[in-house]
């Protein structure tokens, strides 16, 4: 449309492009057995305790919100414990929106963000937006987040560093001997974002524990999610932690009503589903290991995961055209490109029946690009 005044910054951030559904799989290829594990979804579905509540909840589909982003709050205090209470949190529309409030609230007047160049890339996307520019830092041996190095970045105009652990998509978490060096050495007019969607996969007790940084007095903002864990990715809630002040500053950037009332009872309710939420950890854990020892033995090289998903580089032919060729086979992965490794793609974990169909359709695969 010719004549509008538009934005050249919004005009450089890449549009997002998100996995390719089941449904538009089973339309492009006309194939009935689709299984998709690319998008790290729970493949036990959702939370049933968060399905019974936000059915209970839509009688109330007629009014705003009320008091739920507040209790949810509150139960999040109870849920991190000793320390916390609801003026530590901030509730957003996923994990999503809160990363976004983030950058918004620091990267103006052309702020710099540091970041891994394998990473989650919506931290490049959202730097960008907001008129800034982000740094990668090369990964360290075996993909690691290279925290020395991220440290040595940092300058005068940085605003963020973004800290994924486990980190989509290698699967690595941050210990928190690195995490506390990187702290120690951070200037004051920096915050350190730990962007933890996959945490309670986490199995490894070396991980960093990002929460007590908050309690410190640290200028950190944990990010959270219900998408994963409680398999509530379609109902887009998630939250972030930090010091009263550094939410209250966040709270400039909220849109009213940014998360709707049931989906926030659903998030609530999930935080009781004790059952399911031990399903869901023993599940990935059981199948991660399956998985990586499965695929070392088709010759591929696999990345130990503390997440629900697993990390395959090198492959054979590049990551797009090896996530293509396993499409026609009915499986739908993730090739790795957007996330800085042209030549890695990454798998979900998902049920047993769904990993083996996985591993099969690799090893078609590898056969084909091994005949071509
Ligand atoms: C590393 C990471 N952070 C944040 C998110 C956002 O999750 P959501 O917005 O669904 O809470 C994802 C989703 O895949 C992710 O992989």
């Amino acid at each position: 449309m010719k004549g509008l005044n538009l934005n050249p910054q919004l005009l450089r951030v890449p549009l997002y492009v998100a996995g390719k559904s089941a449904e538009e799989v089973r339309e492009e290829l006309g194939m009935e057995e689709v299984v998709k594990l690319a998008s790290n979804e729970n493949a036990l579905g959702p939370s049933p305790k968060a399905v019974a509540a936000l059915h209970e909840s839509l009688r109330q589909a007629h009014r705003y919100p009320g008091i739920a982003e507040r209790e949810l709050r509150r139960r999040l205090a109870d849920y991190h414990g000793a320390g916390f209470t609801e003026k530590h949190f901030i509730i957003g529309n996923g994990g999503t929106d809160v990363l976004r409030m983030i950058a918004q609230a620091f990267i103006f007047e052309a702020g710099e963000s540091i970041m891994g160049r394998v990473t989650f890339p919506l931290y490049g996307l959202l730097t960008t937006m907001f008129g800034g520019t982000s740094i990668k830092v090369d990964p360290a041996e075996g993909y690691a987040l290279d925290l020395p190095a991220m440290a040595e970045a940092v300058g005068p105009d940085t605003r963020l560093v973004w800290f994924c652990s486990p980190n989509n998509p290698s699967g690595l978490i941050i210990e928190q001997s690195e995490a506390e060096a990187f702290l120690d050495r951070l200037p004051d007019h920096v915050v350190a974002v730990f962007d933890e969607s996959y945490c309670d996969y986490v199995t490894d007790a070396a991980a960093a524990q990002s929460t007590q940084y908050v309690l410190e007095g640290r200028p950190v903002v944990v990010v959270r999610s219900f998408s994963k864990s409680a398999g509530l990715a379609n109902l887009r809630v998630g939250y972030g932690i930090a010091h009263p002040e550094l939410i209250e500053y966040l709270l400039h950037t909220v849109l009213p009503f940014n998360t709707g009332g049931p989906v926030i009872w659903a998030a609530i309710a999930s935080l009781d589903d004790d059952e399911f939420q031990e399903r869901s950890r023993k599940l990935v854990e059981k199948e991660r290991d399956f998985l990586f020892s499965r695929l070392g033995n088709l010759g591929l090289i696999a990345h130990p995961s503390q997440a629900n998903f697993i990390f395959v580089t090198d492959v054979p032919g590049g990551g797009r055209a090896f996530a293509d060729m396993m499409l026609r086979t009915g499986v739908i992965v993730r090739p790795m490109d957007a996330f800085g490794e042209p030549n890695g793609v990454r798998f979900t974990v998902g049920l047993r029946e769904q990993n083996e169909r996985l591993l099969k359709a690799v090893s078609e695969t590898l056969n084909v690009v091994k005949e071509g």
